[in-house]
């Protein structure tokens, strides 16, 4: 496994979007991975994009409000809600507050908002932009694939309709952030082909909008280690030919769907590792009987351990 691409992620950038397809554990690694950059010492906001059910406060018991909240040393959470994040919009673009609170008041304003494609969007980009100078790390555990690209691609949008003026200029200045080698994208995928495809789609999408500057990072969930070797594989091949008693056929089953599994994250690997240019770090299925704390407590160590960290360094409870 390439240490050096866990160490890079968390020790040298500002801002670690995180992405993926649906269910594929996007919130369990932005979790982690925030839990692992405020283990290594640096102050870390954990971030949900206006969600409405935010699920990060299951994880570290609090629930994520616009304003971050303190949960371990280092680390906060924050659900970056439209309606605050509007606030420190405006704020940033009349420096009056009388004036903020009449913008805020006026139910027109609203209106243009709500049918001003990409509005939301420019307003939320905002907010993280604002969470990166007051951090030194920022994870977002964006939306599945296609929305995380809209709300990146938003910038694009924003500097098209707006040719000048503070909106513009501040548009630029989230650009540049976004291009800065500091700005990672983080994709977790599954080995299932289907997963793999997207994963790359969308990476590819990402990278032919130039939207963000630092190399995309591939982490595999729920990967199955390699562990039967080659003669093992022949053998339960050529067992599987033959005719056996019940509870020998069962042992061949098993193994047989082991390799099968083994297989998958093989083809998987490779695929990634060739268009991302560095070998995807493998998370293999975690116990915990399901709780989401103790799955993102297992992620987290064994990411850890590539950034030299220890189960003890890591665990919180
Ligand atoms: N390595 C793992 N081992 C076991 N369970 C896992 C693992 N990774 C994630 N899970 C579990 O799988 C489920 C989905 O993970 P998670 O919520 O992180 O995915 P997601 O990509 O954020 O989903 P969504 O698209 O719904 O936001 C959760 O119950 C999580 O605890
Ligand atoms: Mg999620």
């Amino acid at each position: 496994m390439d240490a050096g691409v866990m160490t890079g992620l968390l020790k040298s950038s500002k801002l670690i979007m995180v992405t993926g397809k649906g269910g594929t554990g996007k919130t369990t690694f932005a979790c982690a991975l925030a839990l692992l950059g405020a283990r290594l010492g640096r102050r870390t906001v954990l971030c949900e994009i206006d969600n409405q059910r935010p699920s990060c406060g299951a994880v570290f018991g609090r629930v994520p409000r616009f304003e971050p909240v303190d949960v371990l040393p280092n680390l906060s959470l924050s659900n970056i809600e439209f309606t605050g994040s509007l606030e420190g919009f405006i704020e940033q673009m009349v420096p009056m507050p009388r004036v903020v609170r009449l913008v805020l008041e006026n139910k027109m304003v609203h209106r243009f908002l709500d049918f001003t494609p990409g509005s939301r969007e420019l307003v939320i980009m905002s907010r993280l932009g604002a969470l990166c100078d007051q951090n030194d790390l920022v994870v977002v555990d964006m939306p599945a694939s296609g929305h995380a690209f809209s709300l990146l691609d938003i910038l694009r949008s924003a500097r098209g309709l707006f040719r000048s003026g503070p909106v513009r200029a501040h548009a630029e200045h989230l650009t540049e952030r976004l291009r800065a080698a500091t700005s990672r994208l983080v994709f977790v995928a599954l080995p299932e082909e289907m997963v793999v495809n997207e994963t790359l789609e969308t990476m590819d999408r990402m990278a032919a909008a130039s939207l963000i500057g630092g190399p995309p990072v591939v982490l595999l969930n729920r990967a199955t280690l390699p562990s039967l070797t080659t003669d093992e594989r022949s053998l339960l091949a050529r067992l599987a030919e033959q005719p056996l008693d019940p509870v020998a056929r069962e042992f061949v089953r098993a193994g047989r769907w082991e390799d099968r599994l083994e297989q998958a994250t093989k083809t998987s690997v490779d695929r990634l590792r060739e268009r991302f240019g560095h070998e995807p770090p493998l998370i293999p299925p975690a116990g915990g009987g399901g709780v989401p704390r103790e799955i993102v407590t297992t992620v987290a160590v064994h990411l850890g351990r590539q950034v030299g960290l220890t189960r003890r360094e890591v665990q919180w409870t």
